[in-house]
């Protein structure tokens, strides 16, 4: 697999991302995603899609899939995506989604499909009773990249391999066509506090909406009272807070509380524990309580007032699917192009 930089790339700087479309989201949805993706707008051109097709991969759920798009897209708009400057849209309203990734599935080889790690996590032990679909979801994933020429996307650690694979198409594809820098090798974005935010009870755990016990995760519709029992009773130990980094070593429970203070503070862990070093939790977990509730209160109430206001969301994702659109159409008709496929 080739993942040679590729500085000749002379198209604009563009970020996407996706995420599926979920009714249960948390602070982890929050702190690795959303929160990246307002912060980015200040840099970059941004296109946030509501990945629907991805979500069919792991079975149907036609009375709800609506609504849980429109869930996550009330939360990018609620966390700050402003969507005058950034596209908002879900992924099925843009159909060359699809159409693209048929043509990398002709790219992708099935050894380098084989190997995502994520696909055998959630195939699980029987593969051979998984959908093609969820087998493909990289490839399609590869799509929505490269759809709109994307430069840079922000992730989660674990959709790193997913974002290896699309540079490898991007690359494959420009190298079988002789299309130099047709695609860019899109980047992953990935860095700061927030990237893992793990179990409030068992450190080595993500923080996961299907967590069978909720004392586990901070929901973002948690009120100010959930939240600081959840943070009072999260695990800990009898120590106090470190003065330094060292100290957080074998004390993940602890490490996973300061980083979510630097994540949502937007402060460094070295300046967090500047702060509370050898203070003892007595005197952290209200400050961190606090100031979650203070971060995610208004997005809360803003969440459920776009919920129950569905014309005013519907007619953001429609403009939002009609700028998408504006990007991808074009590129699409190059591709059709370079694959030499008929010009209907
Ligand atoms: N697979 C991503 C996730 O589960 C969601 C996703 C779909 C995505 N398409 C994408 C993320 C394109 C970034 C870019 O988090």
């Amino acid at each position: 697999m080739t993942n040679a930089p590729q500085p000749e790339y002379k198209g604009p700087k563009r970020v996407f991302s996706g995420m599926q479309p979920t009714n249960g989201l948390h602070l982890g949805n929050y702190l690795g995603a959303l929160q990246k993706f307002v912060r980015l707008q200040d840099q970059y051109e941004c296109i946030y899609c509501v990945v629907d097709l991805h979500a069919i991969t792991t079975g149907p759920d036609p009375e709800n899939l609506a609504s849980r798009c429109r869930e996550v897209a009330a939360a990018y708009v609620a966390a700050g995506v402003d969507p005058k400057r950034s596209t908002i849209f879900v992924q099925s309203a843009v159909r060359e989604h699809t159409e693209l990734a048929w043509i990398f599935n002709c790219v992708a080889r099935m050894g380098w499909v084989e190997r995502m790690t994520q696909f055998k996590d959630k195939a699980g032990k029987d593969a051979q009773r998984s959908s093609v679909g969820l087998f493909d979801y990289p490839v399609l994933q590869a799509a929505d990249i490269l759809l709109y020429k994307a430069t840079h996307v922000p992730v989660g650690e674990d959709q790193k391999q997913h974002l290896e694979l699309s540079r490898d198409i991007a690359q494959k594809f420009n190298n079988d066509h002789d299309a130099p820098n047709f695609f860019p090798l899109p980047e992953p974005l990935i860095q700061g506090p927030g990237a893992r935010i793990m179990s409030l009870r068992d450190g080595t755990k993500k923080m996961s909406k299907s967590d069978p016990s909720d004392m586990t995760r901070i929901n973002l519709t948690d009120d100010a009272d959930a939240i600081m029992s959840k943070i009072k009773k999260a695990t800990t130990d009898p120590l106090p807070v470190p003065e330094s980094k060292e100290g957080l070593a074998d004390r993940a429970e602890v490490e996973n509380l300061v980083g979510i203070f630097a994540a949502v503070t937007e402060r460094s862990v070295d300046d967090v524990l500047g702060e509370f070093g050898g203070k003892g939790f007595g005197v952290f977990k209200p400050a961190l309580a606090e100031t979650l509730a203070a971060k995610l209160s208004p997005i809360a109430a803003e969440m459920r007032r776009l919920t129950a206001d569905t014309a005013t969301l519907d007619a953001i994702l429609k403009e939002g699917a009609d700028k998408a659109r504006a990007v991808a159409t074009p590129i699409m008709a190059e591709v059709r192009d370079v694959v030499g496929l008929w010009r209907a």
